[in-house]
């Protein structure tokens, strides 16, 4: 048995003081002292927070994209993942054109299983939709799968508004969610051509060509659509804009339910501002590349509101880590390249804990850390009450958090698998001191223990 003692639980209930007991991957016991046996394995979280393991709702890895694969594999990802006190992913499975949804269920099963460091679900992504297509849905939710996705923008992945609407009726139909990525792809297309066309070929074009009405238009859009599907469960991924938050507020002032609503640590600290980083070469503003782009302080300002209101209730990371160079670097002008030709995303799989509690601090307490990053991710993608909460019989995902730990996030020391961190600098106050996954210790003050105990999570 593994025993974590004098620790603060971060339980539903709210702050306790007390120990902890962890056996065969679950949550054994929770007591004010619990006295250990001959042969227990017994930690000390004196001054630290002991919360449920956080929840990453929405990565990319070991994917290819459309422009190139991903830096960092299941292997790495989920390994940086654990060191910064993730125990589980939920990642985008992407049944391109011409792939089967079992198909694709299949070959990310082949990527990430017995890889992973951290406990490890899968979303489909579908990029069509015809004959066949609810058939393949029933088979992949008899896979463990619950929640689907598909995308506005993006020429090879994009559906139109009325396959949008047959895809949440049909997952509507099967209990489960539809996220969505929310921008305008015929809008993006035509700014693209515009922007470019007035000799802005540097990754400053790149948030140019993408502004705020275009996410605003497609969650609009959305949940117009989810109302004539009934009401279908949707959840708005990585919300970006002041202008998309208002369209969210005015779906459901007209009474629209099922509304989930997702945001990342990039658009909570960090500006458009990055596009102009020039970098020893001249290009580091290709690092914030991501889609969709970084904005204006006034909607980095709303979004914070709106997390602290409740209005968004989950921060995942979408990463999707490039190396800068190799990989990024091929949209430079010099190389004949534009701001098009850069493969779209960032990390951050790692650092979220870190960054959320350092750029909220004294405004979120653990509990609500809990909440945006644990409980409701475990909620909204049909974890909970396995995962998601500290509590006698759940499974034995634990991070004992460290409040007054003081460190700064480099790429030089990260375990993400790439060239950069968009924190590079960033002074983080917390760190995950210890992490177990399903009972087993993983990482110790950022580091990897070796330990691989991630599991399929079937939903
Ligand atoms: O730029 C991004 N975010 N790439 C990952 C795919 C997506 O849009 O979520
Ligand atoms: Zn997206
Ligand atoms: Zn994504």
């Amino acid at each position: 048995m593994i025993i974590i003692r004098n620790g603060t639980l971060v339980l539903p209930e709210g702050l306790v003081r007390g120990d902890i007991a962890l056996e065969g991957g679950h949550i054994a016991r929770i007591a004010s002292c619990i006295a250990p046996a001959e042969g227990d394995e017994v930690h000390d979280a004196a001054g630290c927070w002991v919360m449920p393991g956080f929840i990453d709702g929405h990565t990319h890895l070991q994917c290819w994209t459309g422009m190139d694969w991903t830096a960092d594999s299941f292997e790495t990802g989920t390994r940086a993942a654990a060191c910064g006190g993730t125990t589980t992913i939920v990642d985008y499975a992407t049944a391109d054109r011409g792939v089967t949804m079992p198909d694709a269920l299949a070959e990310w099963h082949r990527r990430a299983d017995g890889t992973c460091t951290a406990n490890y679900a899968f979303h489909m992504a579908i990029s069509e939709w015809g004959e066949g297509s609810l058939e393949q849905m029933d088979e992949v939710c008899s896979g463990g799968v619950r929640s689907f996705k598909t995308y506005l923008a993006y020429d090879h992945l994009r559906l139109d508004d009325a396959q949008t609407l047959e895809v949440l009726e049909a997952v509507r139909d099967r209990g489960g969610v539809l996220c969505v990525h929310c921008e305008n792809g015929t809008l993006v297309n035509e700014l693209q051509r515009r922007v470019i066309s007035q000799g802005i070929v540097g990754p400053e074009g790149h948030p140019l060509s993408r502004p705020a009405a275009v996410e605003a238009e497609a969650i609009s859009r959305l949940l117009y659509l989810a109302h004539l599907a009934g009401d279908a469960p949707v959840n708005v991924v990585h919300l970006s804009t002041e202008l998309g938050l208002r369209a969210i507020r005015e779906a459901k002032a007209r009474g629209r339910q099922n509304i989930h609503v997702e945001t990342c640590p990039q658009y909570l600290v960090l500006d458009d501002e990055r596009y102009l980083e020039e970098g020893d070469d001249g290009f580091a503003g290709a690092k914030y590349v991501m889609s969709p782009p970084l904005r204006k302080p006034s909607d980095r300002r709303a979004l914070r509101q709106a997390v602290l209101a409740g209005e968004i209730e989950t921060i995942a990371t979408d990463h999707c880590s490039f190396n800068l160079h190799g990989q990024k670097d091929r949209g430079r002008p010099e190389a004949g390249g534009d701001f098009t030709k850069i493969p779209n995303g960032g990390p951050g799989i790692e650092h979220r804990p870190a960054v959320i509690a350092t750029t909220f601090e004294g405004e979120l307490g653990p509990c609500d850390l809990v909440r945006l990053m644990s409980e409701n991710p475990a909620r909204v993608f049909s974890m909970w009450p396995r995962k998601g909460r500290l509590a006698e019989g759940a499974d034995a995902d634990v991070v004992v958090w460290d409040p007054a730990a003081r460190w700064t996030i480099s790429a030089a020391t990260q375990q993400q698998a790439v060239d950069y961190t968009p924190y590079e600098g960033f002074e983080a106050h917390g760190r995950a001191h210890l992490v177990f996954v399903n009972g087993r210790l993983v990482a110790r003050d950022g580091e990897p223990t070796g330990e691989r105990p991630g599991a399929y999570v079937a939903r």
